[in-house]
């Protein structure tokens, strides 16, 4: 019987390294990697031996008997992905970058500060620390480790979140220490850890919110989705946030995940909350929140929704929510499985009484409407136009609804903010690097290297090459002495 792949998973690619028989992919070496929604084990490859289970991290991978009935779907998906990517030559070991070695003399001087505990920053440690003797020491402006980790990930994902316990054992391993509630670029620079250590990493992630740039976006209820996110998570920055739950809807800008999160857990009843670890804070106010319908706003097509199709397959089985598909009155059409589960949903509420999701497209906002406060979003309905380069942009039409609203939340995307003493490439909203180089002796690694996209597991590969540059440097420099 087979093992499958399920919703969870964060793409760290522990299971492929303990795959014996190479069946799950792409693996990192596939340039596919990076880009694709999750990991897949081929049914046809699998000995059915479990080492995957035991090395996945976020408890994803399942035998395929044990599936829910909800969960069922991803055995297809699994199936499917090595329908369309058949691989013939399949070597008998996973395919991961091989590690760059070290002298043992070189690692034992190794000390190596690391600038923010997310995932990226973890899985920094984790590579180095794997050299006998090399030290790191993590910095982190807040009190609690673990990045978006601890504070992004959504509470109704308990699994996703269990990855903090693989990070804790990175934290328990020789050589390991902390520095937290210190604040690189404020409370020590750049210069300092220069100066103290072999090398220094940065791995601040993108935490800040880009702005829509329309009239109204300052109102009292408009806000961006991290500010209500890491409200409900309890991160220090935003425990204060002036949430508005007293109007029966609330409008989301944007229907990437984020997007999809913040919508579950407005829509959520809050006693399937109440076990998980919501801040309580935010239970208490989501007990007595009034929102009955959520509205997520898609500039462009159902072909183009920024969602992933694990997280949307996550919205078929909520109890109580019904999700409604509003594509301005167009019928789905397309081969793909996101259009297809999307086609599958209702246009007309069947349950008035339950609460909503509406996931709206080809509706782009204008402005934010209210005079004192937020009391609706006027959006424009949207022509899609194909460029020469084959993608597809919203051109705003010419007419024009307001949506009314209590509040609204901006999901549109993460941006980084420039690191003191670094270079700083404003359009992609990056630290300029070569695979994670910014110089000899300072690199990135995870959102701030290449930009707010992709999970949890993708900045462990991304880690490594960041490490092997760093060796690589280590490398020369002791041949030049
Ligand atoms: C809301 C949300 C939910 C997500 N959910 C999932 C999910 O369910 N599954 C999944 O696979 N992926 C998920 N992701 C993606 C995943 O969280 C990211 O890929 C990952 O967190 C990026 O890691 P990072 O270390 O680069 O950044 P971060 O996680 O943002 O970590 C950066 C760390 O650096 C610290 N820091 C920043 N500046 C400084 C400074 N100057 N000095 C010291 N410390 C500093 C920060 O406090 C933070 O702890 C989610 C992303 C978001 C935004
Ligand atoms: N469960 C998970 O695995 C999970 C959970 C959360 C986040 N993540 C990951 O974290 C990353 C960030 O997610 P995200 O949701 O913040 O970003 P995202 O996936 O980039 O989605 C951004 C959304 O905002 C829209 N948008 C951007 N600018 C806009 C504008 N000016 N007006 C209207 N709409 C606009 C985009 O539309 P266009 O497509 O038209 O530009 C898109 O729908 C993603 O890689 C995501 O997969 C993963």
């Amino acid at each position: 019987m087979p093992h499958v792949v399920t919703q969870s998973c964060c793409n760290d690619g522990s299971c492929v390294a303990a795959c014996p028989v190479n069946c799950i992919h792409p693996t990192p070496a596939d340039p596919s990697f990076g880009k694709s929604a999750m990991l897949y084990i081929d049914p046809n490859g699998c000995i059915d031996c479990g080492a995957c289970i035991t090395a996945c991290p976020v408890e994803a991978i399942k035998p395929e008997r044990l599936l829910n009935p909800d969960e069922v779907v991803f055995a297809r998906l699994n199936a499917d992905h090595f329908e369309e990517h058949p691989h013939a030559d399949r070597p008998p070991l996973g395919q991961l970058r091989s590690r760059s070695h070290l002298d043992d003399a070189i690692a034992r001087k190794l000390h190596v500060a690391i600038v923010g505990s997310g995932p990226a920053g973890m899985y920094a440690a984790d590579e180095i620390l794997r050299y006998p003797g090399a030290r790191v020491t993590v910095y982190e402006r807040l009190d609690e480790p673990f990045g978006l980790a601890r504070f992004g990930v959504s509470p109704d994902h308990r699994r996703t979140r269990a990855i903090t316990d693989r990070f804790r054992v990175i934290t328990r391993q020789k050589g390991f220490r902390y520095r937290m509630g210190v604040e690189v670029g404020k409370d020590v620079t750049h210069e300092q850890l220069t100066a103290k250590y072999s090398a220094v990493i940065y791995a601040v992630g993108a935490s800040h919110d880009r702005r829509l740039g329309i009239a109204g976006e300052d109102l009292p209820g408009s806000m961006a989705a991290t500010r209500f996110l890491g409200w409900y998570n309890g991160h220090p920055d935003h425990r204060d946030a002036d949430i508005r739950l007293d109007h029966p809807r609330v409008v989301i800008v944007g229907n990437g995940n984020v997007a999809l999160d913040t919508a579950r857990i407005l829509t959520a009843d809050p006693d399937r909350l109440a076990p998980t670890d919501i801040s309580r804070d935010a239970l208490t106010a989501l007990r007595a929140s009034e929102v009955r319908e959520v509205v997520l706003l898609g500039r462009r097509g159902p072909a183009h929704a920024a969602f992933t199709l694990p997280e949307l397959i996550g919205l078929q089985n909520l109890p109580d929510v019904e999700v409604i598909v509003d594509n301005r009155g167009e019928p789905i059409s397309g081969d793909s499985d996101v259009e297809q589960i999307l086609a599958s949903f209702a246009t007309e509420p069947a349950n008035p009484s339950a609460r909503r999701i509406v996931l709206r497209f080809r509706t782009a906002p204008v402005e934010i409407v209210g005079t004192d406060e937020v009391s609706g979003i006027r959006v424009s309905h949207t022509n899609l136009v194909r460029s020469t380069n084959g993608s597809v942009r919203a051109e705003l039409g010419d007419d024009t609804e307001i949506i009314s609203a209590g509040m609204v939340l901006r999901s549109i995307g993460y941006r980084a903010q420039p690191v003191p003493g670094l270079p700083f490439d404003d359009e992609s909203g990056t630290v300029p690097n070569e695979n994670g180089r910014v110089t000899a002796g300072t690199y990135v690694v995870g959102w701030i290297k290449r930009g707010p996209t992709g999970f949890i597991g993708t900045n462990r590969t991304d880690a490594a090459e960041t490490l092997a540059s760093l060796v690589a440097d280590l490398k020369v420099l002791e041949m030049s002495q």
